[in-house]
């Protein structure tokens, strides 16, 4: 585009603009369609998506109908541009996050948690609920991830059972704490969230911030105080 063009008849720097859900509303170049779609109030789901990390792009739930474009794109990762037009729940986008939902709960075991295991989030629970996706209801998959309840430190405890490999805790840790402590080994089926020389979070780089339970979708990272003291609270309730 030459400079001329990219101005308005008023002689004014022409505003990119985007069209969401029928509402057609300004952006600012390197905002991506999810970004925009959350300032405007639409909603649309997520699983790896945390506003502090970088994109990730890995569960495509997120997935939109962008007009003239073959198939969906993954709307956290994707840069709004300017006279795009965006569907983000038609009937197929919907169909398709239901069969990503049903997958990822063929994989986990249990998704009712203790509310207080995920914290501050019960996302993966919170979506199936609102799909009606219940665990091993179409689909039958394997498991990755190993837990480490045997983790002896007082804080965190390492459940993989309800791991969906959404790589956040690892992001966090790096990203926002730059500790480093998270990692993965593996890949597919084998994914497993560790730590160095798959060792305990003590012997690690972790210094038991809490990022990586707070941002947990699923309660497969849990606050181990959070935990007791509910128990406690119970127990003398019952005594
Ligand atoms: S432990 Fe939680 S945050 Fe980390 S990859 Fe698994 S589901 Fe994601
Ligand atoms: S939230 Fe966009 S790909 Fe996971």
């Amino acid at each position: 585009m030459s400079a001329q063009e990219s101005l308005a008849p008023n002689g004014r720097e022409a505003v990119p603009t985007i069209t969401i859900d029928g509402q057609t509303v300004a952006f600012t170049p390197g905002e991506t369609i999810y970004e925009v779609a959350r300032r405007i109030g639409a909603w649309i789901p997520t699983l790896c998506y945390d506003p502090r990390l970088e994109p990730f792009g890995g569960c495509r739930l997120c997935m939109v109908s962008v007009e003239g474009m073959a198939g969906p794109v993954a709307s956290c990762t994707f840069q709004a541009a300017d006279g795009m037009v965006v569907h983000t729940a038609t009937a197929e986008m919907e169909s398709l996050r239901r069969i990503l939902l049903e997958m990822v709960a063929s994989e986990n075991p249990r998704i009712q948690v203790d509310p207080l295991r995920g914290y501050a989030s019960q996302e993966l629970a919170d979506l199936l609920a609102r799909y009606r996706v219940a665990p091993h209801q179409r689909l039958a998959g394997a498991h990755s991830g190993r837990s480490r309840l045997d983790d002896p430190n007082p804080f965190i405890l390492r459940d993989y059972d309800l791991c969906i490999s959404c790589y956040r805790c690892v992001r966090v840790c790096a990203e926002q704490e730059g500790d480093y402590a998270i990692s993965v080994a593996h890949r597919g089926f084998r994914t497993q969230i560790t730590v160095e020389f798959d060792g305990f979070l003590r012997d690690s780089a972790c210094t038991f911030c809490g990022q990586c339970v707070q941002t947990c979708p699923t309660g497969a990272l849990a606050d181990r105080k959070a935990l007791r003291f509910a128990l406690e609270e119970k127990g003398a309730r019952s005594a």
